[in-house]
């Protein structure tokens, strides 16, 4: 017999404002993939244009048969100068909620996916003691004008990014300027003469650019969690029927013997460290894209033999009911799985990913977990950050050249579920 899914639960997609919109001017990742000498393989630019086609995606996602839509609204938009915030940008906002309603679709909305104004980092980005109280204003901004709208926020996007990212610049021993998108540092001299133009680009020294992808320090990573708390705060008070929360990135962690005690010791710094700030959270955003596992010496390559998917990550959707299981053992609050997914050209893979992410889901539901409702990443294929147009995570293919859009055969699978409910 097929397994079902409580009746209320939540099927969608997700996206994230600078992935797919368009001319994101006033942000840091704008100024960032447009210097001379970047070490963005290419320009976001119009991205998928969303901006312009947001009506037409959310009836795509609908047609489908999903019943959600998480995207994030772009703080550089919002408030392109401290202060200043532009009237525009939330009638802009208003409509595509608006859309969300007509279309009988539950927008799930993140103020901060990993993009942020220019002016914030000017005045010390995500290692500066300010930025809680000026995030928390611009969220308390969007929330008074369209809240009534937003049943579930997510404040940030991935709040525990930095740690990773911390640890590959560490491995590669940068000098001369803090590592940004520490993605794939491999060309050093490239990157110095990278940090240099950035810090003449944002006028402070190439050391005091804190991006929000970038290594963080202790102060930072306490910064971006007192952003997240002095959001909540802000947001309750003038959105109180709004469920609030934010999302953590989170690999299954595993160990084979003798690896026990480095895979305890990573679950409690990508997860455990932070349960006190999300106390009051009344929902939790899990975002997982694969496994990570720990032999005595530290964590292990991806075997040779394994599958990969475009981004070098070991194929393993198991790993979404792993990480699903753990983390419901120290939360109070439900489950929101707000990102999900595989870069691959192969849909067929897609689908096959799918559905086992999900029979491991379905089993975590069984036994009684609190899992209210599965986002894929992503909706469209859309720009992945350093590594430009040339992943593909999307239920929906973009030919960029004439921003038509093509439902992959993904698309209608992942809605036929939602539609059964069932697996
Ligand atoms: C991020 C997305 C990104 C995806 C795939 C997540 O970490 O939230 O912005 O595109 O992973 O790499």
């Amino acid at each position: 017999m097929a397994s079902q899914f409580p009746n209320d639960f939540y099927w969608g997609a997700s996206t994230a404002a600078h992935q797919v919109e368009g001319n994101n001017t006033h942000s840091d990742f704008w100024l960032m993939e447009n210097l001379e000498g970047s070490i963005f393989k290419e320009r976001s630019g119009s991205a998928v244009d969303h901006y312009r086609l947001f009506k037409e995606d959310i009836a795509l996602l609908s047609s489908f048969g999903l019943n959600s839509y998480r995207f994030s609204i772009e703080w550089a938009r919002i408030e392109p100068e401290e202060g200043r915030f532009d009237p525009a940008a939330i009638e802009h906002y208003r409509d595509v909620l608006l859309a969300c309603q007509s279309s009988n679709v539950m927008p799930i909305v993140t103020l901060h996916h990993f993009t942020t104004p220019q002016w914030l980092i000017r005045a010390g980005g995500w290692e500066s003691a300010e930025t809680p109280a000026r995030f928390a204003r611009y969220c308390a901004h969007v929330m008074k004008e369209l809240g009534e709208w937003i049943p579930f926020v997510c404040t940030i996007n991935e709040a525990n990014i930095s740690i990773g990212i911390t640890k590959i610049i560490k491995r590669h021993q940068a000098g001369g300027g803090q590592a940004q998108v520490g993605i794939n540092t491999d060309n050093m001299s490239q990157m110095q003469k990278y940090f240099m133009a950035l810090g003449q680009a944002f006028g402070v020294h190439p050391q005091e650019v804190h991006s929000f992808l970038g290594a963080r320090t202790e102060k930072g990573l306490e910064v971006i969690f007192k952003s997240h708390t002095e959001a909540r705060s802000a947001i309750r008070q003038v959105s109180p029927n709004t469920r609030i929360g934010l999302s953590l990135s989170l690999y299954d962690i595993q160990s084979i013997p003798g690896g026990e005690e480095l895979a305890a010791e990573a679950y409690h710094e990508e997860f455990l460290q932070f349960l006190p700030y999300l106390e009051d959270d009344d929902f939790f955003g899990l975002q997982n894209y694969t496994r990570m596992v720990y032999g005595p010496d530290g964590l292990l390559p991806v075997p040779a033999d394994a599958e990969k998917t475009q981004m070098g990550n070991e194929y393993y959707p198991e790993a979404l009911g792993g990480v699903v299981r753990f983390v419901s053992k120290y939360l109070k609050q439900p489950i929101m799985i707000t990102e999900n997914g595989i870069g691959t050209d192969n849909d067929e893979r897609r689908i096959a990913f799918i559905d086992q992410a999900l029979k491991g889901v379905q089993a975590c539901i069984s036994d009684g977990i609190r899992v209210i409702g599965y986002m894929h990443w992503s909706l469209l294929d859309n720009f992945e950050w350093q590594l430009g147009y040339s992943k593909t995570f999307g239920l929906i293919e973009v030919d960029r050249s004439t921003q038509e859009r093509k439902p992959k055969p993904s698309a209608y699978h992942l809605g036929s579920i939602a539609r059964d409910n069932s697996i």
